[in-house]
């Protein structure tokens, strides 16, 4: 097995490659002046399970584009099977046509690495399984929530948790039977064309003088986890710590959470961001392959 990391790997082919045992390489990669990507894997693959680490954040399209690069570069180089690990797997949030004539994205991502012989596909929580109905290998999605609760343990009194939407009921369940304590969720509505999400139905459980773990899989606008902080400081919580996998923080989302009242924010390397406290995945993913 080679592991290889593309330019969006956030070095992960290194701890995954640390974790097995197994050599792991850098593709070479640069820019032509028009701002097409050249990618270049450095060493011989034939016969070899290639393992190809790209994560597909922003900007989505060049780093999507360079894992088809690598994929389709690793097939003609005779790797014996092509595993794609993309840590955070982007456009999977469109898995449906809310109105005729849109593209349904996470479907045309998932059939393009088909097309390209990915045989295995390794995604860190992706926002919802059922989209990978359309790839024809083996999808395997690796579970942060038992590391990121070891994570957190040691500074945690009192805790509930909430997950900010009902799509989010599974991962507030599992965090919370491991800190063997209360969950709940918000009902929330978002604005397709803002952005805003607001609250649709009041907030159930009880969170006065306690540590709520707010989780979520993305942090994207911040709108969710803020409109979360909010209203459980507002039903007297003492603090809010925001759980999140993948830390995608758009433009101004981190400010919106301080403002709102998070104290403390937790992600892990799937995307890189330097306002947290980021967890490595790399043993989790290594776990799997
Ligand atoms: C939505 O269903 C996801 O689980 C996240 O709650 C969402 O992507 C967060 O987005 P934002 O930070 O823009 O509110």
């Amino acid at each position: 097995m080679i592991i290889i990391g593309g330019p969006a790997s956030n070095g992960l082919e290194e701890s995954i490659g640390r974790e097995l045992h197994a050599k792991s390489v850098r593709a070479e990669h640069k820019l032509f002046p028009d701002g097409e990507s050249h990618v270049k894997i450095p060493c011989p693959l034939k016969g070899e399970d290639a393992v190809l680490v790209q994560s597909t954040y922003a900007p989505q399209d060049k780093h999507l584009m360079e894992l088809f690069l690598m994929a389709d570069t690793a097939r003609s180089m005779g790797a014996a099977s092509i595993t794609a690990v993309v840590p955070y797997l982007a456009y999977l949030r469109q898995d449906r046509k809310f109105n005729e004539g849109e593209a349904v994205s996470s479907e045309t991502v998932l059939k393009l690495l088909n097309a390209l012989d990915v045989s295995k596909l390794v995604v860190v929580q992706p926002h919802k399984t059922a989209p990978f109905s359309a790839f024809r290998g083996e999808a395997v999605f690796v579970d942060p929530i038992p590391m990121q609760a070891d994570a957190i343990m040691e500074s945690i009194d009192d805790p509930v948790v909430l997950a900010p939407d009902k799509g989010g009921i599974g991962r507030a369940e599992e965090l919370a039977s491991i800190f063997e304590c209360e969950y709940s969720h918000i009902e929330k509505l978002r604005n397709v064309d803002t952005g805003s999400v607001n609250m649709v139905a009041p907030l159930q459980g009880s969170f006065d003088s306690k540590t709520v773990l707010i989780i979520d899989d993305i942090i994207s606008t911040g709108n969710t986890m803020a409109l979360g902080t909010k209203e459980v400081l507002a039903k007297g919580a003492t603090k809010v710590v925001a759980v999140a996998t993948h830390l995608i923080m758009v433009d101004d989302a981190y400010d919106k959470l301080v403002k709102a009242g998070v104290s403390e924010i937790y992600g892990t390397n799937t995307v890189p961001y330097s306002g947290a406290k980021m967890l490595d995945i790399g043993a989790e993913i290594a776990a799997v392959l």
